[in-house]
């Protein structure tokens, strides 16, 4: 693969970072994950402005313009012909000796490469997932995408110990959002999600589906829930960048409704794929 660091385009064993980078020694560096379908990336705008959000919030500097990033994003995409798969992108406030202060004459580190990845026809879009509840103990500013994803980590792995798929993660009483997608119920044909606050991460598939939600007449609350609420939901959904929108049958070892595939979570998987590529 080729990968792309700072101005430069190198085979990724070729490609460095500084063992002194903040973002290695303090996890301070924001992300963004945007997906390619038929070699085109999806909602590269909603992700340059997030991304730029979350450098402001952090008081880092933008290492490039969204021109030029888009370029950079298509670059990668040529050059390692991606069709189906993601772009990702990691922007750390650069390497500096170690110190808990902001350093003023850090260069920031920027660095992508790509991943194929099968992501329109995966299995679990037709069986739906199956989630655990987990206390939500990560930091209070959900909103910047961050790198700082141990939690989220281990909270894959204590779902995957128990024979799930993903975890909910729940402050008090209320479902933030799942360990890398936002959180969705759906009861007598309207759709509850979390309203946005530092609370979750401001999805950009969230956004859109949303809107397609709203274009096909479908309710919209967007409102804390609980678990025993999505557990008596007639059904369940997660969305990403990379998942699209992903049916959640199980919560917590119950069902959710039938236990099968909910007829809103497909319709709308179906009109995003049908709208963003
Ligand atoms: N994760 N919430 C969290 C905590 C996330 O990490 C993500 C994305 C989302 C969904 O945001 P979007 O729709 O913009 O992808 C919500 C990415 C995909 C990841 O970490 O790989």
């Amino acid at each position: 693969r080729t990968v792309y660091v700072n101005g430069e385009y190198l085979p990724e064993t070729e490609a460095k970072v500084s063992i002194f980078d903040r973002g290695f020694l303090m996890a301070d560096g924001v992300y963004e994950v945007t997906t390619v379908l038929d070699g085109k990336l999806i909602d590269f705008d909603g992700h340059a402005k997030r991304l730029a959000r979350s450098l402001n919030e952090l008081e880092m500097k933008h290492p490039v313009t969204e021109e030029e990033l888009l370029a950079i994003h298509r670059k990668l995409v040529e050059v390692n012909e991606v069709e189906e798969g993601l772009v990702y992108l990691q922007v750390t406030r650069g390497a500096a000796d170690r110190d808990f202060a902001y350093p003023k004459d850090a260069e920031p580190t920027l660095v992508l490469f790509t991943q194929k990845k099968q992501a329109v026809n995966s299995p679990a879009a037709k069986t739906g997932i199956s989630v655990i509840s987990l206390p939500d103990i990560r930091w209070g500013r959900r909103d910047i995408k961050t790198v700082q994803l141990l939690y989220p980590s281990m909270g894959k792995m204590a779902a995957k110990a128990q024979g799930a798929d993903d975890a909910w993660l729940v402050e008090d009483g209320f479902v933030t959002e799942g360990t890398s997608n936002n959180a969705y119920i759906v009861k007598d044909g309207v759709i509850i999600t979390r309203n946005l606050g530092n609370e979750i991460l401001h999805g950009i598939t969230r956004a859109a589906v949303l809107r397609f939600a709203a274009e096909a007449q479908i309710k919209i609350e967007e409102r804390p829930f609980t678990i025993e609420e999505a557990k008596a939901a007639d059904e369940a959904f997660v969305t990403s960048a990379t998942t699209f929108v992903l049916p959640v049958t199980k919560i917590d070892g119950e069902a959710v409704g039938t236990g099968q595939v909910g007829p809103i979570a497909a319709r709308l998987r179906e009109i995003y794929l049908e709208e963003s590529r």
